[in-house]
């Protein structure tokens, strides 16, 4: 429980009172910080046999790749999956396996990380930016309006955990005949109407890079359903994989290297079975401090990002909204001197590559040869503009993120509910 003296002082610790929460915060990093004896017996078991690479080697044992790729599948309810290098690699080899190319229009959010739109642009796509609503994703109705005759894709990101609306980007992709590729780099493990995020779309993608919910350190996951989709991934992100897995020559396609090597695969192997015991308790410490500062929010007529599936998020954060950006920058300032991980998600001033107006090769169409970028191959003029999401701009100015680390203790939350009520009280 608070302690006695911590529940009289009222002071804030941005004026000089002691913080609300006694322990720094636990580092952010969910599956990382649960590497243990069980990864290193993993690690070392695929050095001991010298089965370093997925398809060969002195030692022939079951490769550790192909045996996370079943354990993936199995686990996100599809029939496919591929283990590649990194997150942005699988949704590269994603893009290929739906047959995106030159002057394809790939509807992007305009909140998440930069490489959900360089994926685009490095099969010679064009990424259009689409507003997200109050749950910081795609925000469907704005999907619709940015939909031309060039469209082929529609990328919904399940930021920060949070589920998008897939009930109706489904709907609208149906409807014009697109494509769904589902980046479910910052939701591993989460859902939506029961199913789990990436197998609602035509295919989805996974990152195991450090900061994510279950981490080999890098490392990528692609999964589907569409025997098609998965097969020109395999032979993309392999330059003889269609050779290798017999494919008959006139089907095969010219390929890359993401292999994901054995060594992740054994570190990933372990994470997989982490995963839901990791959103077990992130959920649960997002209740309790969602519940402890609801009323206070509702007092001040502030809101939380609302979800398209309470049931299904992640829960790796929790976000609310408060009036103004001047009031969100004093509150997360004010948060933090209370020992509160907390920031605002945008700053016009503050270059961060998970919002639009930061992406400047993007949005000044920067090329890598003088001949112009995948642009050259846009099927209209294109032109990205700081303000082509003003909503967005809106909610991400106004919004107050804190992580949810599993590890945050019962005495760690009440804490913070303590904290964020005097902040958000004297906002
Ligand atoms: C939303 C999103 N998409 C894609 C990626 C790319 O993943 P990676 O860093 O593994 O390439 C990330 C993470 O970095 C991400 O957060």
């Amino acid at each position: 429980m608070m302690s006695v003296d911590r529940a009289k002082n009222q002071v804030l610790a941005v004026n000089g009172g002691d913080p609300a929460k006694g322990r720094p915060n636990p580092p952010m990093y969910p599956g990382g910080m649960e590497i243990g004896p069980e990864e290193e017996e993993a690690v070392l078991e695929v050095l001991r046999s010298k089965r370093l690479f997925r398809y060969y080697g002195p030692n022939a044992g079951p490769s550790k790749v192909e045996a996370l790729e079943k354990a993936f599948a199995a686990h996100m309810g599809t029939r496919r999956a591929l283990a590649v290098t990194s997150g942005t690699a699988a949704l590269i080899c994603a893009l290929q396996g739906l047959g995106v190319g030159p002057g394809d229009e790939v509807i992007v959010p305009a909140y998440t990380w930069i490489a959900s739109a360089s994926a685009v642009m490095a099969v010679g796509g064009i990424p259009i930016m689409a507003e997200v609503d109050e749950t910081l994703t795609l925000d469907p109705a704005d999907v619709e309006r940015r939909i031309t005759p060039y469209t082929k894709a529609i990328m919904p990101v399940h930021m920060r955990g949070a589920p998008c609306r897939m009930d109706a980007l489904t709907a609208i992709a149906r409807q014009h005949g697109l494509t769904i590729i589902e980046d479910t780099a910052q939701a591993n493990g989460a859902s939506f109407g029961g199913r789990r995020l990436g197998s609602i779309g035509d295919v989805g993608i996974f990152s195991l890079q450090f900061n994510k919910i279950i981490t080999a350190g890098e490392g990528g996951v692609v999964i589907t359903d569409d025997d098609q989709i998965w097969q020109r991934a395999l032979m993309f992100h392999d330059v003889v994989g269609g050779q290798r897995n017999n494919i008959a020559p006139a089907e095969i396609l010219w390929g890359v290297n993401f292999r994901m090597a054995e060594l992740l695969a054994a570190v990933a192997l372990v994470q997989l079975k982490r995963l839901d015991g990791l959103l077990d308790a992130m959920r649960q410490r997002k209740r309790m401090l969602k519940d402890g500062i609801a009323p206070v929010l509702a007092a001040k007529g502030f809101r939380f990002r609302e979800m398209a599936d309470p049931a299904g998020d992640a829960a790796i954060a929790l976000v609310f909204f408060v009036d103004r950006p001047e009031t969100a920058h004093w509150a997360a300032g004010a948060l933090k001197a209370e020992n509160i991980n907390a920031s605002v998600l945008y700053s016009p001033d503050r270059s961060d590559y998970h919002i639009y107006p930061h992406w400047a090769p993007i949005m000044n169409q920067k090329a890598w040869t003088p001949d112009g970028g995948p642009w050259r191959w846009a099927q209209r003029p294109i032109e990205y503009t700081p303000d082509m999401c003003p909503r967005s701009l809106d909610l991400l100015g106004r919004a107050i993120h804190l992580d949810i680390s599993p590890l945050l203790t019962n005495e760690d939350v009440e804490e913070m509910i303590d904290g964020i009520t005097r902040v958000v009280e004297a906002a």
